[in-house]
């Protein structure tokens, strides 16, 4: 019997692809950027099964005018924000991603913004790089502790919560702002449940670990940014949209804040003359915070068995929306 078709919108790690290759006959997307919106609305009315990333549009006119045909749409990633999962649901598709293999991977990362940012490494680097270094400076590129300051975690999910666990070692407060995190979650992790404005008061380092909803879009915005500390440091390894970006620029180059660390942005690619990339006080790097070969390589792994189970009619692994079953 022929194998079903299906959309791969990019080049994934070697192994996910050999376990989507046993089960479909697969078109694979091989040029670095996304493939059009418009080949991918036509993809889905002709096969069984996509495999998306984060910059792939998948909206309700996608999913509405796809084909009977289309029997399952696996993320590889965690967040699913640019799938529009209510109008795959209507349809009865179900759509999997990628959760819990990139906490660790991710966690590591946001606390490596942090330290980055703390200790002022990039500017360091880029001080050596440049033929600056004459001498041990007294007051040379001074910055701020780490350890027992107080961390704000904004989202206390799994991300959040081994960002907590981490925090512990550099002997840190940490306040988080979650309603959903059980009391006894808190207690495990020594955390403090505190609303979004005492944990912006407060914190030394607020670091963004929510998913993007309405709810969360511009969360952090020039009230929010008012409310933080002058020495106060923001890390975003979320989405860069919960950060209003014009609202950050004034906050940092008037001070405001004293710096901010974003593995990711609005817009997404950040344009290369966007203002945020021409202040010290500012690290971009580019949506990497899962980027470690195992993680990527069991993402890839994971989104093939979604696929793969969403082709043979049975319930996805780590499915969004369990209402489909
Ligand atoms: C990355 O940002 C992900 O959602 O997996």
């Amino acid at each position: 019997m022929a194998k079903p078709r299906v959309f791969v919108t990019r080049i994934i790690p070697e192994k996910g692809l050999e376990m989507i290759h046993q089960v479909a006959d697969a078109e694979v997307w091989q040029e670095e950027t996304p493939p059009p919106y418009e080949l991918l609305l036509a993809k889905a009315q002709e096969v069984a099964g996509l495999v998306t990333l984060l910059t792939d549009r998948v909206d309700a006119h996608l999913i509405e005018t796809a084909g009977k045909q289309l029997r399952v749409i696996s993320q590889m990633a965690v967040g699913y924000d640019n799938i529009d999962v209510a109008a795959a649901t209507a349809r009865g598709i179900p759509v999997g991603h990628t959760p819990g293999v990139l906490t660790d991977t991710t966690a590591d990362f946001a606390f490596a913004l942090l330290l980055a940012a703390a200790r002022r490494i990039v500017e360091g680097v880029a001080y050596v790089r440049r033929g600056r270094w004459q001498t041990w400076g007294p007051t040379l590129l001074m910055g701020s502790d780490v350890h027992q300051a107080t961390l704000g975690l904004v989202g206390f999910g799994r991300i959040g919560q081994a960002m907590a666990r981490r925090a512990a070692g550099f002997e840190m407060r940490v306040l988080f702002h979650d309603p959903s995190t059980p009391p006894a979650v808190a207690r495990r992790l020594n955390a403090e449940a505190v609303t979004l404005d005492d944990l912006l008061r407060e914190a030394d380092f607020v670091s963004l670990h929510v998913p993007l909803t309405e709810a969360t879009h511009h969360l952090i915005g020039a009230r929010e940014l008012e409310l933080m500390r002058p020495s106060a440091i923001l890390i975003n390894t979320a989405r860069g949209s919960v950060v209003d970006p014009h609202a950050l620029y004034q906050a940092l180059s008037t001070g405001e804040i004293a710096y901010a660390a974003l593995d990711v942005t609005e817009p997404e690619p950040i344009e290369p003359d966007d203002p945020l990339l021409d202040l010290n006080n500012c690290i971009v790097v580019p949506h990497i915070a899962s980027s470690s070969r195992a993680t990527r390589t069991k993402m890839a792994t994971m989104a093939a068995a979604n696929l793969a189970a969403g082709l043979q009619g049975e319930p996805l692994p780590h499915l969004v929306n369990p209402e489909v079953l």
